[in-house]
């Protein structure tokens, strides 16, 4: 089977994206929402994408003209599903919505369709399951901007074929993104996993060595080769993004975070981060200005249990068999920009250092910190 027309249910932050990024690969795109307004504003962005790119001499003018004609905006759902080979879902995060959506789409696109959810923390099987098709329904998980960003993650639910597999690692590929695959349906799947929690774990640090967001930020980002503090990562998120992934992977699994009761704070008071004002730290105008981080308040802070954190998430990940070492490096260099391998840090402050510091934060804090066999075994 070979895939040349895609369909995009959902044209927001992420579907707009996701429809330029294939339409520039070739692919016929047809982009569906439920109000033309909303299609008219997403033709409009990527129009604007579009032109950036011709005026900073990335793509000719006949390109981005020939790669705008290639999206057909749709709001009928029959008529937006009837050539597609491919249907990419990009609706909101809402479980109920996602399966009325599915519900929907199942009877109207041909039993060969395959089904790809751009969920970042929804269970696939669970999704898959409501279809007809389980077989032929997968996670794809793109990052924000999907025009910047290289990684997807590719994730088969438990019915998923191995040809249905392959078939979207080929389109991966084929829209010049990098596939990790996660080989199970966890919540989080892998870099959320690895994310959301560190958030959490650097409010509580905060808490526990009475240090300032700049002390941390500073460490995380000069000492552990992250692009930026966790706490400026996360205002550049979002704290609606970061509370909705949290309430999700936690409902599902309370081993994957420890929620700090600050963040769901933040979202109830609005403090959203960069896009809002205010976060954890406080933004003017429309314009990004880089907090200022330094060696020297890097020197305050040690942030062994932020590494112990995202360390014993990422141990969780092998043990489970939803990755390996190699994956998630590559993972966390594409989707968190780490600029240095993550295991290689580990090896620097010592896995007996970190197997230590997390029984010691079992030991006071409770068993969601008790470290997993695999770094035991490591030490
Ligand atoms: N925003 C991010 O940073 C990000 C990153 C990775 C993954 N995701 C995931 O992508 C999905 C979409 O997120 P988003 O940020 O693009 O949301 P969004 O709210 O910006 O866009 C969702 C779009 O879906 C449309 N929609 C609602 N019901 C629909 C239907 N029945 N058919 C077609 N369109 C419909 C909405 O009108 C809206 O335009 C979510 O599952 C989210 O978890 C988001």
């Amino acid at each position: 089977m070979t895939i040349k027309n895609i369909t995009i249910l959902g044209s927001g932050v992420m579907g707009h994206g996701i429809a330029q990024v294939s339409a520039t690969a070739g692919y016929n795109v047809v982009l569906r929402d439920i109000k033309q307004e909303f299609l008219d504003k997403a033709m409009g962005k990527i129009k604007w994408s579009l032109d950036k790119l011709v005026s900073k001499e990335r793509i000719s003018k006949e390109e981005g003209d020939k790669i705008f004609s290639r999206i057909t905006p749709i709001v009928d759902l029959s008529n937006a599903v009837k050539d597609a080979e491919m249907v990419i879902e990009v609706v909101p995060e809402i479980m109920d919505l996602k399966k009325k959506v599915y519900a929907e789409l199942d009877k109207v696109a041909s039993s060969e369709v395959i089904f790809a959810s751009n969920t970042s923390t929804l269970p696939i099987t669970e999704i898959a399951n409501t279809t007809s098709r389980p077989d032929k329904f997968i996670g794809i998980h793109f990052f924000n901007p999907p025009q910047l960003m290289k990684l997807v993650e590719v994730i088969p639910g438990e019915k998923t074929t191995q040809h249905v597999t392959d078939i979207t690692l080929d389109y991966v590929k084929s829209v010049n993104k990098q596939a990790v695959i996660c080989r199970k349906d966890v919540p989080g799947f892998i870099i959320n996993r690895l994310f959301i929690p560190l958030v959490h774990e650097a409010c509580y640090l905060k808490d526990r060595e009475n240090l300032t967001l700049e002390e941390i930020d500073s460490a995380f980002k000069l000492n552990l080769g992250f692009p930026m503090g966790i706490f400026e990562l996360a205002d550049f998120t979002g704290m609606d993004v970061i509370h909705k992934a949290t309430q999700e992977m936690y409902l599902r699994d309370k081993k994957v975070i420890n929620p700090h009761p600050l963040v769901e704070k933040m979202f109830e008071e609005k403090k959203l981060g960069q896009k809002s004002g205010e976060g954890f730290y406080k933004y003017s105008d429309d314009k990004y200005e880089r907090v200022t981080l330094s060696e020297e308040l890097a020197k305050k802070c040690n942030p062994i249990q932020l590494v112990a954190n995202i360390l014993n998430n990422a141990a969780w990940l092998i043990s489970n068999g939803a990755s390996d070492i190699e994956e998630i490096e590559k993972a966390s260099q594409l989707g968190l920009g780490l600029k240095k391998p993550l295991f290689d840090t580990a090896k620097q402050m010592g896995i007996k250092n970190i197997v230590n510091e997390l029984n010691k934060l079992a030991n006071e804090n409770g068993d969601f910190y008790t470290p997993d066999s695999l770094l035991v075994s490591m030490q």
